[in-house]
């Protein structure tokens, strides 16, 4: 599915395209995939914390003509630097240009927010999408899926209690995917090292840049070892662990073009339609220059790197 030389080339021309205007982006998910490749979906699939599901559906091999980006129903981007998600917006002009289906599809995709879901409807990869509260019980019965990936346990209040929650719904000998971040994450952030370790208000400014990201997910960064425990007493077992984005991964995504998405949004909706797609080409070919030696630096890691990438078993 995303072994070959050239399905790997095309995975990170294909985010680079979906993410122009955020190309860390596109790095990252390009080295998430790599990092689950020994995942497959068996059995009932759960996608939990789909959101729009975009990222599923490029690692499952399906593909956006290059119209298509991430950004097409974005909303309040006045208010990116109050923390606001500015992807959680939809209305029926929202077309996600699919130039070819993935190779699958995954049975129910999961997610706390309806517009999200509906964006990952829109894309005919999910055979069902269900709104819930992660944090809470799961409306799920016992042993009901035989395979599960999940990129936001970490996002959650108590990564152990949705870990448990897991396990009940995983059908005995069904497989879990996770990603899960390691506790050099926090010495990584800009935000984090400069200004909440060492208090100088200089770097006050930095809180920009986090934009709430280190209070609500770095808390949970934690060891292997940490999270082999939470395993253990979930009653799960390791199958496979990988780790990945090392260091300059992050500081590189740390900083990206985040400052000045919202401008560059409103620039992009400045421009001539029939100029579009000729500037947009340009902009991606222009990008992997970069983008594609720093993703090959990215697949050098050591017990450093920043995220785990877990296969559990029940
Ligand atoms: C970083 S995004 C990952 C989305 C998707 N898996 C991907 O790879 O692009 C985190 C997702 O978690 C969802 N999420 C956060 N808190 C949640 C909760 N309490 N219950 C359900 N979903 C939640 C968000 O709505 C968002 O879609």
């Amino acid at each position: 599915m995303c072994g070959s030389g050239d399905q790997m080339t095309s995975n990170l021309e294909q985010l680079l395209s979906v993410f122009w205007l955020r190309p860390e982006t596109a790095v990252w998910r390009y080295l998430d995939i790599e990092a689950m490749k020994l995942f497959e979906f068996e059995g009932r699939s759960l996608d939990f914390g789909c959101g729009d599901g975009i990222f599923s559906f490029i690692r499952a091999g399906g593909r956006f003509t290059a119209e298509f980006d991430a950004f097409q129903k974005t909303e309040s981007l006045d208010r990116f630097y109050q923390n606001v998600d500015v992807y959680d917006a939809y209305d029926d002009s929202y077309d996600p240009l699919v130039a070819s289906a993935p190779a699958y599809q995954i049975n129910v995709g999961f997610d706390h927010k309806a517009n999200l879901l509906r964006k990952a409807t829109a894309l005919n990869f999910y055979k069902e999408t269900v709104e819930g509260d992660g944090n809470a019980p799961l409306p799920f019965e016992d042993n009901s899926f035989g395979s599960i990936f999940s990129n936001i346990v970490y996002w959650l209040d108590n990564p152990a209690e949705v870990i448990s929650e897991l396990r009940r719904v995983l059908v005995p000998g069904g497989k879990i995917c996770l990603m899960l971040p390691n506790d050099t994450l926090p010495e990584y952030s800009f935000y984090n090292s400069l200004y909440v370790e060492t208090k100088d208000e200089r770097w006050k400014w930095l809180e920009l840049l986090d934009r709430g990201r280190l209070s609500d997910n770095i808390k949970q960064s934690k060891s292997d070892e940490d999270w082999r425990e939470i395993f253990a007493r979930a009653g799960l077992s390791v199958s496979h662990h990988s780790q990945h984005l090392p260091k300059t991964i992050i500081q590189t995504w740390d900083i990206g073009f985040r400052p000045m998405f919202p401008a560059l949004m409103k620039m992009v909706d400045g421009v001539d339609r029939e100029k579009m797609p000729g500037v947009k080409a340009e902009w991606v070919n222009a990008l992997k220059m970069f983008a594609t030696p720093l993703a090959a630096m990215g697949a050098i890691n050591d017990e450093r790197s920043a995220f785990h990438c877990y296969i559990l078993s029940k």
